[in-house]
């Protein structure tokens, strides 16, 4: 696992996008694995500029999401297709036929996860798998507790989980109490996983999922196993490391 610390927020975004449009000049018809969240935000900003500047072209790219909350539908505001539409694909040059979520609106579960993970397969694996990490330590939405083989399906949230994310919720109450996601054993398949922690709220958690023991309680902390890591932090995120 690498670990990079840059000075500010704003440095540490700037380099997480400029590896991902790296990624994308190199192969241009990669297939990349993308994430949600508050400290996405920025570097799908940074994305859409470099993309308006003809520095990266994503006319060839395929990508998979890690996760979406179960019961909302595209158009939902809070669902993860309505975030990334809105953050990155609506302004980007992706074919939006090439960007697949879970289907919050599955009827069959355990299809939806089999299915997710047979098109990840047949895309031919994830080249660069984008990750942020919650309060709790999960990636995607696998919680402590998940298997650390486990593979995309549907998973409870976690009351830190809950807290954490009900505020974009209106009223908050009404914030899924399931998801679909990705598994940790999906996330390990990646061949390479971009790890991007920022901001003093995650200190101690990054702290536990870089240095601490590799367990299924802290789901990041797997990635430790991962030949291919690179964890990127601003200086206020490494200040427990
Ligand atoms: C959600 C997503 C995670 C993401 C986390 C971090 O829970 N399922 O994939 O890593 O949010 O969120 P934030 O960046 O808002 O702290």
């Amino acid at each position: 696992m690498e670990v990079i610390i840059r000075p500010t927020t704003a440095q540490a975004v700037e380099l997480t996008a400029r590896l991902l449009a790296d990624t994308v000049k190199a192969k241009p018809a990669c297939k990349l694995g993308l994430a949600t969240g508050a400290t996405m935000e920025a570097v799908y900003d940074v994305l859409v500029k470099m993309n308006k500047a003809g520095e990266v072209d994503f006319s060839q790219v395929t990508s998979f999401n890690l996760d979406e909350y179960i019961g909302l539908g595209p158009d939902d505001v809070n669902s993860y297709r309505y975030y990334m539409n809105h953050h990155l694909f609506d302004h980007i040059n992706i074919d939006k036929r090439n960007t697949h979520l879970p289907n919050g609106l599955a009827e069959d579960e355990l299809a939806e996860g089999i299915n997710y993970e047979a098109d990840i397969e047949d895309a031919g694996g994830i080249d660069v798998q984008l990750l942020g990490i919650g309060n709790d330590g999960h990636v995607g939405f696998n919680e402590p507790g998940s298997s650390l083989s486990s593979r995309t399906r549907a998973k409870s949230l976690t009351p830190v989980t809950y807290r954490q994310n009900c505020v974009y919720f209106n009223p908050p109450e009404s914030m899924p109490k399931r998801a679909f996601t990705m598994g940790v054993g999906t996330i390990l398949d990646a061949n390479r996983v971009i790890l991007l922690i920022t901001g003093a709220r995650k200190a101690e958690i990054a702290a536990r999922a870089i240095e601490g023991p590799v367990t299924s309680m802290v789901t990041a902390s797997a990635l430790q196993m991962h030949p291919n890591t690179v964890v990127i932090l601003d200086a206020d995120a490494a200040a427990q490391l």
